[in-house]
């Protein structure tokens, strides 16, 4: 008799570790588990396998150059191009075959497969479209764009003239966007005019002017027509602005040589959210960057170029930068792209997308699996998924729940799933399991990659003991690894290094990676990222500096202080909490709330948007003067607060707490 569905629920439940199944172990990139010793013995030079994944024009003369931490430069001396790498060595054998399959939104209308040969044709002519333009090498090309193929196709003409590219992404607001043209004194824009939402066209150019209004300098701006005709906003453009299509229609069947670059030079700049107002430009680079997406990919998403990989994740984001673009582009394979939405036209719309193209491989964020979840197995169940080999989440931890109810539903207890710890500034992957060697345990990530030194440890850096709470830090570096925040060495140092090394020392060894995780380790080595410990928060797997959010509310009319909280979100993992207190004879009224969502909506995007605003006379502040933040936090998520008498206005709570209750 076969097995109900509450038998299999039960025994799932009690099940805390699974092995990779036979089947995908034999047919695994990586198999074997001499691997982990094999590196380590092996560092660094373990990470010449990284390197040959790609193409070089001259070849490396050391792997590591650690002589400057943390300034560590990687494959020095070598020199490649990273559009070559995705583009022109795959022609010959895979001219043909598909390397971007994209789905665009209005359902069945508007799909588009990209062979090898066309993207290399079009990213040729855009590319010379580029030089048209006055773009040089190492001029930066801001592309603000939605999930269309000319954001792909961008990036990649940036690469091949070596222009960085820094990619906003397309939900963050006009300001957003100006803030980070301005930080990186980008004078090129490419954009589109809108795009579709659940079906409804969304003006986007305006989006894009708006921020322009605010840039510090003249932009050449191109603009890709996204829309047609009948839903197109505007049908002329402003003056210093182009056309994408009568740009690359001038250099049609053009080619232009991949510049040679060096490996340390810079691929793209990616603004992230830290602790001060202001984004970080993360730098990386062509070598180190590129081998680490490619390797990655091979050895954790286990890509081969026949397969037909599938990435739910943002362009906009770090996750799409390495694992839609570089990393399976340079592997050959053929990429995923969906423009829209997993419920719209309904919620069958991403397991008929996989059925449809038989997807090998899902990577996917815990937030949109809690989402699947919530709306219930029936959809999955309904459709051969059966093409899945692997499945992977990012950007969050995933509970047990929602990883089981993955690999069952999704997986049919037969792909593996890897829980990939990393971020922004790793560049890929960094804690995982290997598929085709390591036994799974749901809610942790895994221990660290081959050749990749991690460890938990407390306040004083000694390494904590098996189930005990600390903090995450990365004891060696990695090819991967962000070379600097753009234009200011200072703050690197300071955001990431100098809470566990010692700055004064020359030596690699005294220096450690700080991501601002807390972590714990169990007795196998598996490591389980608990989530930030610094004033940042996670919403649907996006990266949202709370002093961002604040500055942004602190600008609305009648503000007087704010401060931001994440509280627990049962499908975004966390949401944004605000406090505010006005200014004398401001009403806390609707009218004001709404002013405030409206302005952190348009300082950041509505990704943002809060989902309480709490109006309060006074902050909960301890007697030296500083923001309780986790009480706020508490209160958020109607925790026990324990003991409030040592504040300073302990009455303000209980005055909190009632609002928040009569929301
Ligand atoms: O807190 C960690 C969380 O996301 C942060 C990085 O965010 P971002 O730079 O936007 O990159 C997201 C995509 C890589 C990390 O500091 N995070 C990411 N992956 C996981 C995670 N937390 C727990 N488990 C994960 N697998």
């Amino acid at each position: 008799m076969s097995e109900t569905d509450t038998d299999l629920e039960a025994r799932l439940a009690e099940q805390d570790s699974f092995e990779p199944p036979q089947s995908f172990i034999e047919q695994a990139n990586v198999s074997d588990p001499d691997i982990y010793d094999a590196f380590e013995n092996d560092w660094p030079h373990c990470w010449e396998d990284a390197a040959d994944l790609l193409e070089w024009s001259s070849d490396y003369e050391q792997v590591l150059d650690d002589s400057n931490p943390p300034f560590y430069e990687w494959f020095t001396g070598g020199e490649l191009n990273a559009s070559a790498n995705c583009l022109d060595r795959h022609l010959e054998e895979r001219g043909d075959e598909a390397a971007i399959e994209w789905v665009g939104e209005p359902v069945d209308e508007d799909n588009r497969t990209y062979t090898y040969n066309e993207l290399h044709r079009e990213v040729n002519e855009f590319a010379a479209a580029l030089q048209e333009l006055g773009v040089g090498e190492d001029d930066v090309v801001t592309l603000y764009m939605p999930m269309i193929p000319e954001l792909p196709v961008a990036m990649l003409a940036c690469a091949r003239i070596g222009a960085p590219h820094s990619v906003v992404f397309a939900g963050f607001s006009a300001d957003a966007l100006a803030t980070r043209m301005n930080a990186a004194d980008s004078e090129y824009l490419v954009t589109c005019d809108g795009y579709y939402r659940r079906g409804d066209p969304l003006d986007h150019f305006d989006k894009a002017t708006t921020g322009l209004d605010n840039v510090d300098h003249e932009v050449d701006t191109v603009v890709v027509e996204r829309l047609p005709s009948e839903d197109a906003f505007a049908n002329t453009w402003p003056e210093q602005t182009r056309g994408y299509d009568e740009l690359v229609e001038n250099h049609a069947g053009e080619t232009v040589d991949p510049v040679d670059r060096d490996a340390e030079d810079m691929l793209f700049l990616m603004y992230t959210s830290g602790t001060t107002g202001q984004p970080k430009g993360v730098k990386h680079t062509t070598g180190g960057y590129l081998s680490w997406a490619a390797w990655t990919s091979h050895a954790v998403l286990d890509i081969k170029p026949e397969d037909t990989y599938f990435c739910s994740a943002d362009i906009g984001w770090i996750t799409g930068h390495s694992y839609i673009v570089y990393g399976p582009l340079t592997l050959g394979t053929t990429t995923m792209m969906y423009e829209g939405t997993p419920d719209h036209p309904d919620r069958n719309r991403l397991w008929e997308i996989i059925e449809e193209y038989e997807a090998n491989q899902l990577y996917t964020a815990p937030t949109a699996i809690r989402a699947f979840m919530k709306w219930g197995a029936e959809y999955p169940d309904s459709h051969d998924l059966s093409s899945l080999r692997l499945l992977g989440t990012v950007g969050e931890p995933i509970n047990p729940r929602a990883w089981k109810w993955y690999y069952k539903h999704i997986g049919n207890e037969e792909c593996p799933v890897v829980d990939t710890w990393w971020q922004t500034e790793t560049g890929g992957m960094m804690l995982t399991t290997l598929p085709g060697v390591c036994e799974m345990k749901p809610g942790s990530a895994g221990p660290p990659l081959p050749g990749v030194s991690a460890d938990v440890v407390d306040m004083s850096g000694s390494p904590v003991s098996a189930g005990e709470a600390g903090y995450l830090v990365v004891n060696k570096p990695w090819p991967g690894m962000l070379r600097t925040l753009y234009n200011n060495d200072d703050r690197f140092i300071n955001e990431y290094w100098r809470e566990y090394s010692n700055t004064d020392s020359d030596e690699s060894s005294d220096w450690v990676y700080f991501p601002e995780d807390g972590a714990k380790i169990d007795g196998d080595g598996y490591i389980t990222v608990l989530g930030r410990v610094d004033d940042v928060l996670n919403v649907s797997g996006h990266r949202l500096g709370t002093m961002e959010i604040e500055s942004a509310i602190v600008g609305v009319e009648g503000v007087a202080e704010a401060a931001v909280v994440g509280g627990e979100h049962d499908i975004k993992g966390e949401a944004v909490y605000a406090y505010v207190i006005t200014e004398d004879g401001y009403n806390h009224g609707e009218d004001l709330r709404e002013a405030i969502v409206e302005g952190v909506e348009d300082a950041i995007g509505p990704i943002a948007r809060p989902e309480a605003v709490i109006f309060t006379r006074e902050l909960p502040k301890t007697r030296s003067g500083k923001i309780m933040r986790r009480l706020l936090e508490d209160i958020a998520n109607g925790d026990d607060l324990g003991d409030t008498s040592t504040l300073r206005n302990p009455e303000v709570v209980e005055d909190i707490q009632r609002k928040l209750g009569s929301d």
